[in-house]
């Protein structure tokens, strides 16, 4: 049983991936925390809260970062994801609210707390890691391992032709990430462009798991339209989910180490690239997947939920 946080921009395939955790028997969740990416903060605070009561899960949510750490704003990524994230499907307030903490003391608070035994697994831009690095010097220690979905080794950007959508939202904070000598696993593009979901899978989850599943089954449809206006006709990538399944399915991928470094500028800017040897601590860097084992995980323990 592993101890989880997600750092999370909800976002279609981030509710997908935080459905996942709240129905994996192998997956504490100990709550979330939010960021700037696929909606705005305010609005990835407010889905992440619905998602939580929709699973029936009482778990804080610590509101995190506005904007990144040194780039100007930019605008959600409303065309893959909805106005309000969800596709189309309305918004709806949450009855909870947030915790009065904002993220990065969050997070430092609850490593500490659980020292040794907390995994992060951060699935949106990584503008909250970076503030708790700098906040707290022995954060990374405190934390079992860090499982980051960004990032891109060999595939190429989804975002512009170099950067993922993840660390392009924020390329300062994803360096000092990949710089502060975590154990860290990172789930990029090289994995997720293989674990596709098509229309039929997500009917099959909707068909046995009507309430829950149903919502996916219906996020989805707005989902998979985008995918089909960038020509990709074969499903939509399980990018979050991904990253969550590696958090306690580490034998489903291949890895590299390789130290990894963030262009911050330029046409690329937001690209992960191999840094000098020696010149910060090696990331696992994900480049072969299971793809149908996972897929097969995803829908087999959606299926558990309601
Ligand atoms: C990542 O970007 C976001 O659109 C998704 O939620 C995922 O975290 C994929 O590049
Ligand atoms: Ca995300």
């Amino acid at each position: 049983m592993i101890k989880l946080i997600i750092d999370t921009d909800p976002g279609i395939d981030d509710a997908m991936a935080i459905f996942y955790a709240a129905a994996a028997p192998d997956i504490e969740l100990l709550g979330l925390t939010t960021i700037f990416g696929n909606v705005t903060t305010p609005i990835a605070t407010r889905n992440a809260l619905r998602l939580l009561e929709k699973a029936g899960l009482e778990l804080p949510v610590a509101e995190g970062a506005h904007g990144p750490l040194s780039l100007p704003p930019f605008a959600p990524s409303s065309q893959v994801h909805g106005e309000e994230g969800f596709g189309d499907i309305p918004a709806e307030d949450p009855k909870g609210v947030s915790v009065p903490e904002d993220a990065a003391d969050f997070l430092i608070r609850m490593a500490r707390e659980h020292r040794g035994e907390l995994v992060l697994c951060p699935i949106g831009p990584l503008t909250n890691i970076a503030l708790a690095i700098q906040r707290d010097p022995e954060f990374v220690n405190n934390l079992k391992r860090m499982v980051i979905m960004g990032g891109s080794l060999d595939e190429g950007g989804n975002i512009t032709p170099h950067a993922e959508a993840n660390i392009y939202h924020d390329p300062h904070a994803a360096d000092v990430v990949f710089a502060a000598g975590a154990k860290l696993l990172m789930v990029g593009l090289d994995v997720t462009h293989r674990i596709l979901c098509t229309k039929a899978d997500f009917a099959s989850i909707g068909a046995q798991s009507p309430e829950l599943g149903g919502m996916l089954q219906s996020m989805s449809e707005f989902y998979l339209r985008f995918y089909e206006t960038v020509g990709k006709f074969d499903g939509c990538s399980l990018h979050d989910p991904a990253a969550v399944i590696a958090c306690s399915h580490p034998e489903l991928f291949e890895v590299k180490k390789l130290p990894i470094r963030v262009s911050c500028a330029g046409e690329t800017s937001g690209a992960t690239l191999e840094a000098l040897k020696g010149s910060r601590g090696e990331t696992s860097v994900c480049l072969a997947v299971k793809a149908e084992a996972v897929k097969a995980l995803f829908m087999a323990r959606l299926a558990l939920l309601p």
